[in-house]
């Protein structure tokens, strides 16, 4: 086994505590009306980007910078903290079922192999997000996990859609939803029962994170599982479109459907002897129903019936807790992350954020893995996020009380490692509601201007980047630029991450004379912050890592 120890730094002192502030969804883009972070009073964040080039520059934060299979593929936070946390690149979920796929490897594995031994007299349930988001799920994927599990033997299909409009624009779900038809139809052409069992929004249905609410599962498991709804349709697609007659409704938060027969029965629900996969690769959303799914003492809500089925999903989503135990193909290995090497090398960690982000700065950071490595050296505060409400009613979400109890840690001396996560120009972004992120963007530099108030204090340093752009561009672009407008002449909103850079500034009294970043590294991701952040504790990065950010001048 390699060593946890790490090397001195020639030039860089131990000791200080060292402030590391995500904001989550905080891109850098030209400024215009729909750039919340340009449009919003910002001092905090203005005044570090003073810093430039020494002290401030961009990263990029999205694509192959972070493993994602192309630079088409917009940043998310799983992969965004994965690579802050890690300091290295591992090719993501996405690319691994893309590949799979493609080599055919997914159907000799064991997680296959497992609920194949159903096909012949259960039914295989397909649950997940229906998008080409990228960002938890692609439905190229599911076209692709359909026919191969026909050819491998599934006669009897049933999927369970979450609509997305999060990741993808809002209203694009019956698109989706027209092209899976599609594919099913060819598949009924071929004798195969195929069919759509139920569906619902995301946000409303299954796909919540972080034990934030577990309602939203039941949701998710009363139409999948038993086959119960307020709503119940002859088709999917009749189905949405009646539901978003209602002007207030949106593909995120639609309601739970079910498709039932002439008879009103409804046609899918899960029972003693199918399978059934989970077909998103991205793990946090996919928890929560995957234990709901697995675990046979269970208390989180009455299942009401536990069916006897084979489980598997199409990554592991937690190594932790190995969760689930069967799945389609193999999660990236994420090892010997930052954090794990701050504890053998006797930083203490303190770690927070609200419920809806608590995940990103310990699970994510550490590579989707649940716990603490070492509870005697970190601790990790969750702040409840507010429930029940859009984040577009309170778009200050908890960002005071995060910054509030980051300040106490750093002040209290008992950590020299203080990580948060802003979720506001990321969480109000994705409700589209453009006046409410500018609101958001004001609030996460308020928390920032608490922080580094509090470094002051301790004469350390903050380092202060984000995760990937969503409040920065709010508006769907033309390959020009130019904002996309509908056919009433409406913009087209956009709700989802973009492709920019994010910024990444350090700085603080405790940052060491003629410390600055590097100049032969423009192109630098994510994944080189780990390096640089384990200089600022005054190590020696890990040879593993991506290089270090900064140099220390006047040599
Ligand atoms: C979500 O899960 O909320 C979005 O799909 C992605 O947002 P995140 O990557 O910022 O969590
Ligand atoms: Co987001």
């Amino acid at each position: 086994e390699l060593s946890w120890e790490l090397a001195d730094h020639p030039r860089l002192p131990k000791g200080k505590t060292v402030a590391v502030v995500i904001l989550d969804g905080w891109g850098e883009a030209d400024p215009d009306q729909f750039n919340c972070i340009h449009v919003a009073d910002t001092p905090a964040m203005d005044s570090l980007k003073k810093g430039a080039p020494e002290h401030w520059r961009l990263l990029r934060a999205h694509g192959t910078a972070v493993g994602l299979p192309t630079d088409d593929d917009m940043g998310n936070s799983e992969v965004g903290h994965n690579a802050l946390g890690a300091g290295q690149i591992y090719a993501q979920g996405a690319k691994l079922v893309d590949l799979a796929l493609a080599s055919g490897k997914i159907y000799e594995g064991e997680g296959f192999k497992y609920i194949k031994e159903c096909f012949n007299k259960g039914t295989l349930h397909l649950i997940g997000l229906l998008s080409d988001g990228g960002v938890h799920s692609r439905l190229d994927q599911l076209l692709l996990l359909l026919k191969g599990a026909n050819q491998h033997g599934a006669r009897r299909i049933r999927v369970h859609i979450l609509t997305d409009g999060r990741d993808v624009l809002d209203g694009t779900s019956i698109h989706f939803v027209e092209i899976l038809e599609n594919e099913l139809l060819k598949l009924r052409e071929k004798g195969v029962d195929a069919q759509i069992a139920s569906g619902g929004g995301r946000m409303y249905v299954t796909m919540d994170r972080y034990e934030n609410d577990w309602g939203v599962v039941k949701r998710g498991w009363d139409a999948q599982v038993l086959g119960e709804a307020p709503f119940k349709f002859q088709s999917a697609i009749e189905g949405i479109k009646k539901l978003r007659e209602d002007p207030k409704a949106n593909d995120q938060f639609l309601p739970p459907f079910v498709i039932v027969d002439d008879n009103s029965k409804p046609i899918g629900p899960i029972v003693d002897g199918d399978a059934v996969v989970t077909f998103n690769f991205r793990a946090d959303r996919m928890v929560m129903i995957a234990k709901a799914l697995e675990y046979e003492n269970f208390n989180k809500f009455d299942r009401v019936r536990f069916p006897k089925i084979r489980y598997a999903g199409m990554l592991q989503y937690d190594g932790e807790l190995k969760l689930p135990s069967h799945y389609l193909v193999s999660p990236p290995e994420i090892k010997r992350t930052s954090g794990e090497y701050l504890v053998h090398n006797g930083i203490k960690i303190f770690a927070c954020s609200e419920t809806v982000k608590f995940g990103h700065v310990t699970f994510f950071w550490n590579g989707n893995r649940s716990g603490y490595f070492d509870s005697s050296m970190e601790e990790y505060v969750e702040i409840p996020s507010d429930t029940g409400i859009s984040f577009n009613v309170q778009p200050e979400m908890k960002a005071l009380e995060i910054a509030e109890r980051a300040r106490d840690a750093i002040l209290s001396g008992n950590f020299h490692h203080v990580r948060i996560n802003l979720a506001n120009g990321d969480m109000v972004g994705h409700t589209g509601d453009i006046k409410a992120t500018v609101i958001a963007c004001r609030a996460a530099d308020e928390a920032v201007k608490i922080i580094i108030d509090a470094i002051e204090q301790v004469k350390g340093i903050y380092v202060v980047t984000a995760d990937h752009g969503n409040a920065e561009d709010m508006v769907k672009r033309d390959k020009s630029g130019q904002p996309l407008v509908d056919k009433d002449g409406n913009v087209q909103i956009l709700t989802s991450h973009t492709l920019h850079p994010v910024p990444l500034a350090i700085g603080g009294p405790g940052l060491a004379p003629g410390v600055r970043f590097r100049r032969d590294l423009q192109s630098a991701g994510l994944a080189n912050v780990a390096a640089t952040v384990i200089n600022l504790h005054g190590f020696e990065a890990p040879d593993e890592y991506e290089p270090t950010l900064i140099e220390v001048g006047g040599n």
